[in-house]
Order: C-alpha cells, then sequence, then structure tokens
C-alpha cells in the first residue's frame, strides 16, 4: 500500500472537507483511523466484507477476535441486529453517544465477517463529533476495532496510530487526544442476566442504575470462550514489572537493579527519589476519572 495520509480536524467542529474525504475512502472499500472518545479505531464499512478483511490483515488480529461496528443513530441498530432488547434501549438513553458496547444477537446474513463464527455483533455509538459526521457521511455503519497493531497497547493519539500502522492503512484523521483513553465497557446482552465482558469506563453499578442487577463477569473455562480474552493484550515493547504494595526504597531498588539492562521508565501514582538517575516517572491520577 502507499502512503499513509494524516489529516488534522478539530474534534468539536470537524471540517467537513476533511471528513467527506475520510468517507469516500471508507465508501470505496479503503482503512480509515479516527479518533473515539475512548481510543482511536480503524474503521471500514461494516457492510463490505473485504473491506473488512483488510482491518484484520493490516492488524494482524487473528481472526477469531471479532469488531466493534460504530452507529451514528439508532437507526441503524436493526440493520445489525436482529432483535433490539429493552435494556438495550434503556441503556443507550442514558450511555450513548458513549463508552459502552453492547453485544446483540446478529441480524442473519448481515455483517458475518465482523464476527466470524458468532452468531452476535457487537455495537456502539461513540461521542466523538468526528467519528459520528464519518459515519453519517459514510452512509453506513463501521466496524473500528482499535487502531493498533494486535497485541500492541491501544492509541490515544494520531501520532500512536501512525507509529504502529503507517503504510498500513489509507488515511488518519488527527483530532488530538482522546478524552477517556480506555476502551469502551462491552455488555453481553445475549445471555439470561447481561455480563460485562470488558470493564471500561461505564462501571457496573452505572448499568445497574438503569437495568437492575446482572450477571457475573466470566471466570475460568468460560472466560476462555469470551473471544476478547484469548489473545496477548496491551503488550508494550519493554520489560514490564508488576509492583504491588512495594515501599518507595524497594521501587528505587528495583528501577536502579534493570538499569544495567537498559533504559528504564517508572509508572506509578507517587514519584520517586530518583533525582539524579536516568530514569524517566509518569505519574498516574489517584482517580481512574481524572
Ligand atoms: O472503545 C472501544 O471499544 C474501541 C473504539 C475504537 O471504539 N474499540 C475497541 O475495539 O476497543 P477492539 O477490537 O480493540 O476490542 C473489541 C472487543 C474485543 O475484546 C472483542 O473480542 C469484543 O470487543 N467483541 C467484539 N465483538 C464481540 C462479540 N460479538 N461478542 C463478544 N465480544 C465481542
Ligand atoms: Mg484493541
Amino acid at each position: 500500500m502507499a502512503e499513509t495520509t494524516l489529516i488534522k480536524v478539530n474534534s468539536e467542529h470537524p471540517d467537513v472537507s476533511s471528513v467527506a474525504r475520510a468517507a469516500a475512502v471508507v465508501s470505496q472499500g479503503g482503512l480509515v483511523a479516527f479518533p473515539t472518545e475512548t481510543v482511536y479505531g480503524l474503521g471500514a464499512d461494516a457492510l463490505n466484507p473485504r473491506a473488512v478483511r483488510r482491518i484484520f490483515r493490516a492488524k494482524d488480529r487473528p481472526a477469531d477476535n471479532p469488531l466493534i461496528v460504530h452507529v451514528a443513530n439508532l437507526e441503524m441498530l436493526p440493520l445489525l441486529a436482529e432483535q433490539v432488547p429493552p435494556e438495550a434501549e434503556q441503556l443507550a438513553e442514558r450511555f450513548w453517544p458513549g463508552p459502552l458496547t453492547f453485544v446483540l444477537r446478529r441480524r442473519q446474513g448481515v455483517a458475518e465477517w465482523v464476527s466470524p463464527g458468532l452468531s452476535t455483533v457487537a455495537v456502539r455509538m461513540p461521542r466523538n463529533q468526528i467519528a459520528l459526521e464519518l459515519i453519517r457521511r459514510s452512509g453506513t455503519p463501521i466496524a473500528a476495532p482499535s487502531a493498533n497493531r494486535s497485541g500492541r497497547p491501544s492509541p490515544t493519539r494520531a501520532q500512536d496510530v501512525m507509529a504502529d500502522l503507517s503504510g498500513r492503512i489509507d488515511l488518519i484523521l488527527d483530532g488530538g487526544p482522546t478524552t477517556v483513553g480506555i476502551e469502551s465497557t462491552v455488555l453481553d446482552l445475549t445471555a439470561a442476566l447481561p455480563v460485562i465482558l470488558r470493564p471500561g469506563r461505564v462501571t457496573r453499578s452505572d448499568i445497574e442504575s438503569v437495568i437492575g442487577p446482572i450477571g457475573q463477569p466470566p471466570s475460568g473455562e468460560e472466560l476462555k470462550r469470551s473471544p476478547g480474552t484469548r489473545h496477548r493484550h496491551y503488550s508494550p515493547r519493554a520489560k514490564v514489572v508488576l509492583a504491588e504494595n512495594a515501599s518507595a526504597a524497594t521501587l528505587v531498588r528495583l528501577c536502579q537493579s534493570f538499569q544495567e539492562h537498559g533504559k528504564v521508565g517508572f509508572v506509578g501514582c507517587s514519584s520517586l527519589d530518583l533525582i539524579g538517575e536516568p530514569i524517566e516517572q509518569v505519574l498516574l491520577e489517584n482517580d481512574p476519572n481524572a
């Protein structure tokens, strides 16, 4: 494939001609990375099997890991879902557009390439003007996994997408950094009791406040059958050591002990006394919503 084009777009008032250009790429079966409120997505026309297969190839994504389909309005849902349960309607009213994905029974004969081998489809409406305008202008639901090579961290900036997928996709719409930064909550509404398959910004208690008690998340053998849990995720190009409940002194010693093997970074909620050491520190907020 030729070079990947990057276009900057204002995320509140997206420039019409830029989004129209991206929509034309989608209509022709091409691949466009675009911002959502969670992470950047790698989008293609969900109703075009060749376009969707190109997503799997560009990401080196395992063929058995299904994609989320993005819609811009509720009228697009019946195109994909056999029936829309009342819980989906109530939750959509409260959380859409927003970081909540529903797994629903798929309409037979529709977009089976989006969730190969499954009778379901995952759908969400993103809370981002560029994403919504792109879907509207393309006139089709857009299948979009996170815009990273399979196994790598999900991108929250256009330059991260470029670093991972340059030369493998047609276009990137750069709408600046995403606001939520983690992927949507995936809620399976096809079981007797709804279950969360992937936690995200919309929490269990948020969901229960609208539809009442939901089921326990899958565990053990059941978890292995849940498609998103079979594969490697969020794998940076570095060794990662998880230190739980370690004292500051232990953490400092740990950082120092790895320095002889190469560059060391520290990610934590409070900074370490590493002045003078060539160790980059990234401070996290104590509140995950901050
Ligand atoms: O926030 C998000 O959800 C981002 C943005 C781009 O919308 N997308 C995203 O897509 O995270 P992806 O492909 O990286 O993750 C999709 C998750 C996977 O864990 C997949 O297994 C699960 O959703 N999934 C998709 N379709 C499913 C289905 N029919 N049944 C069960 N799980 C499904
Ligand atoms: Mg992903």
